[in-house]
């Protein structure tokens, strides 16, 4: 019964959630395809064109900035805040979130494809043209034209050579630079 619930939800057009993407998004661009059952909260983030963001995604903070051209694999995570806990007079479920303005945020740069359950933590940001691979957790840069993986993520090799990189970068991506 809940899993023929589930397949239903999961089977409404894209054009109808459109107006409900509307209010989980601060900005969101056109072709922007997600499952119903995703998680996007605080109304902050802000999404480019041509993006398609997999089931099982919870997306949750302030500051979260993806760009266009981008692709999540199922169960990506995005925690762009925390909680402190340096206090020590109280227990730790008492502790307030972090203030806005001490959050960094999580910036996905265009034409990047963010593997399988990754996860990304505030002060993440990944350059356009990168993957990240399965599994990995990004805790701070990844520069563009990367291929990284691991936890916390490293830069495992660079996704083109360089000269062919700058070529990819003036042509291709250019060319497909939307907002
Ligand atoms: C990123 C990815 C595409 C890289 O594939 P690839 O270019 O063929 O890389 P390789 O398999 O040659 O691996 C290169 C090295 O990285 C390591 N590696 C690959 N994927 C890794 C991962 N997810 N985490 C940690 N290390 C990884 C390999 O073990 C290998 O290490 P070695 O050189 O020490 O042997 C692939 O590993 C991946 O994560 N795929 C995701 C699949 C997925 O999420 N699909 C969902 C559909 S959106």
């Amino acid at each position: 019964m809940l899993e023929q619930l589930l397949y239903a939800v999961r089977r409404i057009p894209q054009l109808a959630l459109r107006p409900v993407a509307r209010r989980w998004f601060k900005r969101i661009g056109r072709n922007v395809k997600f499952d119903p059952l995703d998680h996007f909260n605080y109304r902050e983030i802000e999404i480019g064109d041509n993006v398609f963001i997999g089931p099982g995604a919870w997306f949750a903070g302030r500051k979260i900035t993806i760009g266009s051209n981008v692709m999540f694999g199922p169960r990506v995570m995005i925690q762009a805040g925390r909680h402190d806990y340096s206090a020590t007079d109280g227990l730790m479920n008492r502790q307030p979130e972090q203030p806005s303005e001490l959050v960094a945020g999580v910036t996905i740069g265009d034409d990047v494809w963010i593997a399988a359950n990754v996860t990304l933590i505030d002060g993440a940001r990944v350059g356009d043209g990168s993957v990240v691979a399965a599994g990995a957790v990004v805790t701070g840069d990844i520069p563009p034209n990367s291929i990284a993986a691991g936890i916390p993520a490293r830069v495992i090799r660079a996704r083109m050579p360089v000269a062919e990189w700058k070529e990819y970068r003036r042509s291709v991506l250019r060319k497909h630079q939307t907002s």
